[in-house]
């Protein structure tokens, strides 16, 4: 069966293999249509050039009308030139800069004048689209015909159509970003109420039940005068476990107080307490400065470390060590924890990974511990948790990062 993480990784590769379909197959198409496109505009273009060549020649007048419209019919912007590289004819351009109108005092000059800048540039556009397209034609004086030269550019349509694909997806891609993001948002909030309000519900649930086995487990000592019985003994430790979880939810389902507590103590309490419960095959240490001074709440944070302990425990096949390191920076006011174990370690690409629900490689994991101690460091403690290195079959160093609250 797969787990929530896989699912999730299967519906993202799912979805990302048929965007890519799409936007292939819709770059693909437009290409093919821009294709088909061009190839009818350097038609059009010819046409346009022979129909020119047919005003100058013919002189059959019935025949010319239709000659002009098929000419004006055709909207390829295309210019034409000489042998000697003059234009000579332009169709398809703006008309408010094919020519201009020289200043007025030049009395004598008023024709019409063409902007040799602009059809400069726009020769320039022809030339770097598409090859000229070469022509016999008759020349207007009468004198000997020669050849001239139609250079054509995209039409505005086709040109909107090479970029269209590109706009279109680029829109698409931001709306999807942005909904995406509400969703996730939304989504992220409804978690955060749902796990909050059983967590709450939770403790308020366990409270009841947990004092009443307190209340017998006094009776039963009365009753049968069993003041120093261990098993009674034991089932009080049992009890007081419980009420560290029924705490443990109730503190989550709230925000919490933070209280200064010297790190070193806070950990090794807990290293101490859980090591007696594992397997005698692993080595537990813990080391470092004994002053630095964190806000904690102390049944969240005994959390924490019980997760990191325990993944560290699951890491190791058999022997090993699972050392914790406590460490401060003075300029940077911060506290560090390092949880160290000589486990199997984790590849590079999963270090941030793991931290996501769901995410689990044991059979019976279900992948919720590091999504919750992420949880718990950041959000209620306000500090950062982290791969800080790991290397397969060697080992690995999850790093916490807390306030210090020392003053020195
Ligand atoms: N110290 C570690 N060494 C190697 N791999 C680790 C270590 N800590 C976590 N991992 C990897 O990260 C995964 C997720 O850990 P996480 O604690 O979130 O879930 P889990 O331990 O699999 O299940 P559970 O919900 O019971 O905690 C683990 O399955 C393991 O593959
Ligand atoms: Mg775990």
């Amino acid at each position: 069966m797969l787990n929530a993480y896989q699912q999730k990784q299967r519906w993202k590769y799912s979805l990302i293999a048929f965007a890519i379909v799409i936007v292939c197959g819709s770059l693909f198409y437009t290409n093919y249509l821009v294709k088909n496109i061009a190839r009818s505009e350097r038609t059009r273009a010819e046409v346009w050039a022979l129909s020119m060549k047919q005003i100058i020649s013919s002189d059959d007048n019935d025949f010319l009308p239709y000659v002009f419209a098929v000419r004006d019919s055709l909207t390829v912007p295309a210019i034409v030139v000489d042998e000697e590289n003059n234009i000579t004819a332009w169709k398809g351009l703006d008309s408010t800069k094919t020519y201009y109108k020289l200043p007025e005092e030049i009395k004598g000059n008023k024709g019409p004048k063409y902007d040799p800048g602009y059809f400069k540039a726009e020769l320039e556009i022809m030339k770097s689209q598409h090859a000229p397209i070469k022509m016999k034609m008759p020349s207007i004086g009468g004198d000997k015909p020669g050849y001239s030269y139609i250079y054509y550019k995209d039409s505005f349509l086709l040109t909107q159509l090479k970029y269209f694909p590109y706009v279109q997806l680029s829109v698409i891609a931001i709306f999807l970003l942005l909904a995406y993001s509400v969703f996730s948002s939304s989504r992220r909030s409804e978690q955060d109420q749902v796990w909050v309000g059983l967590a709450k519900e939770t403790a308020h649930q366990l409270g009841t039940p947990i004092s009443s086995l307190l209340a017998w487990i006094e009776l039963i000592k009365d009753k049968f005068n069993a003041e120093d019985d261990p098993l009674l003994a034991e089932m009080g430790n049992d009890v007081q476990r419980l009420e560290v979880v029924a705490d443990r939810f109730s503190k989550i389902g709230s925000k919490p107080q933070l209280e200064p507590y010297p790190v070193y103590d806070v950990v090794k309490d807990y290293v101490d307490y859980f090591r007696i419960r594992v397997s005698n095959k692993i080595n537990f240490e813990v080391h470092g400065d004994q002053h630095l001074i964190a806000g904690l709440n102390k049944p969240l944070f005994d959390w924490v470390i019980e997760n990191l302990l325990k993944n560290a425990v699951n890491a190791i096949e058999d022997t090993g060590s699972i050392i914790v390191e406590i460490s401060g920076s003075k300029t940077k006011k911060q506290v560090y924890i390092d949880v160290i174990d000589s486990g199997k370690g984790i590849p590079r690409s999963k270090f941030a990974t793991v931290f996501q629900p769901g995410y689990t490689t044991r059979k019976r994991g279900w992948g919720l511990g590091l999504s919750l101690t992420k949880r718990m460091v950041e959000n209620y403690h306000d500090g950062q948790i982290f791969v800080r290195d790991s290397e397969l079959g060697k080992g690995t160093i999850f790093r916490i990062i807390l306030k210090s609250l020392n003053n020195d």
